[in-house]
């Protein structure tokens, strides 16, 4: 079976699609420093190159070691707002850290990348839901390293004829049912989570904005199943492997491009997730009601129908509740 290197795949995201691909059989070794990953995530008989991804010598050494047929880099930081206080290191992490990457697969000849990017890349879009052709304007500096990165790729295409596709998801949200693994940030600044601690510890959750233009005031943003997410990637690894015959003009190396948005497409408000919380946990707990936050557009909702047409992605847990469901037990079980 095809090899793939997984960089983050100890992380929430990476864990779900390490488990994803370990079950289609894959051959999956993860790099990651654990710095925000866990090393119960990751499953027996997978190996952990437990490195820095910043180190371009510890990374070449991981592709001396083994050999690769594929990466897929979730490796990176995302505190958005963290980003705005220290450039420096999403920089460093997101940028240098992804060409020491890029600069690794050169030396060995691994040419294909399946990159996670996100929805930060457009920051204020004009038009609801986005397309992938929307202006790029990210307003905050986590979005402008995925877009850094995303422009490299396409250098690296140019150049050296690598074959990418980037994700743009936008709020990766739920846990895999079988359990094991899940959402734990630290910081944890995603919704979801922060609700659940709420409910579990009875303490309070503090809304920020609730007199947006939307239909109950509060902001409306796109939630996708992590489990999704993983699919989306095998998908996405078919496709590179298989030529990408839909890809964008390729060059004479044959080298295929793609970008795809990954949400939902139904987009639910900070009350309708507060709602569900509170009916999935049986909960009650105080939402205390603060000002708005600066760089919180009203509403975010992806138009994914380029990813349904072209990888054949269908979702399989697109309810708000099944994604707090499952998040909610992996809350429980920690
Ligand atoms: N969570 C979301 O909603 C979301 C949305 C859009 C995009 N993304 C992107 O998806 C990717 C994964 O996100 P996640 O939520 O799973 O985050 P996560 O923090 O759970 O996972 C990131 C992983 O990268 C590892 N890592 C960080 N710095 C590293 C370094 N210097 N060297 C090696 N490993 C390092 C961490 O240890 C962690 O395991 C990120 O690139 C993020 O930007 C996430």
């Amino acid at each position: 079976m095809p090899r793939v290197l997984v960089t983050g795949g100890a992380g929430y995201i990476g864990s779900h699609c390490v488990r994803a691909l370990v079950k289609a059989e894959y051959d999956v070794s993860i790099l990651d420093d654990l710095s925000n990953g866990h090393e119960e995530f990751v499953p027996k008989g997978v190996k952990l190159f437990k490195v820095d991804i910043c180190n371009p010598v510890d990374v070449d050494a991981v592709f001396s070691e083994k050999q690769f047929d594929a990466v897929m880099h979730f490796a990176g930081r995302l505190e958005a707002e963290l980003s705005m206080e220290k450039p420096e290191e999403f920089f460093y992490v997101n940028c240098v850290g992804g060409f020491n990457l890029l600069e690794a697969m050169r030396r060995h000849g691994v040419k294909k990348i399946i990159f996670s990017s996100s929805a930060a890349v457009y920051g204020e879009p004009k038009e609801i839901p986005i397309k992938e052709n929307a202006e790029l304007k990210p307003i905050n500096n986590y979005g402008t390293t995925k877009l850094i990165f995303e422009q490299m790729l396409e250098m690296y295409r140019k150049s050296y004829g690598f074959s990418y596709v980037a994700l743009r998801y936008f709020n990766a949200a739920g846990a895999d049912p079988e359990g094991g693994i899940g959402e734990a940030h630290n910081p944890e600044t995603h919704l979801i989570p922060n609700i659940l601690k709420a409910a579990k510890e009875s303490s309070e959750f503090h809304l920020f904005g609730t007199d947006y233009p939307t239909k109950d005031g509060t902001c409306v943003r796109d939630y996708i199943h992590v489990c999704d997410l993983a699919d989306a990637h095998l998908l996405a690894l078919k496709y590179l492997g298989d030529g990408g015959s839909f890809g964008k003009e390729t060059g004479a190396s044959g080298a295929v491009a793609e970008i795809f948005n990954l949400g939902n497409g139904a987009g639910y408000s900070n009350r309708e997730v507060i709602d569900a919380v509170k009916r999935v946990t049986n909960k009650n707990f105080s939402v205390i009601e603060k000002p708005r936050r600066e760089g919180d557009p009203p509403v975010l909702i992806a138009d994914s129908s380029k990813a349904a047409r072209i990888l054949d992605w269908k979702q399989k847990f697109s309810k708000i509740e099944q994604m707090v469901e499952t998040a909610w037990r992996f809350e429980t079980s920690k």
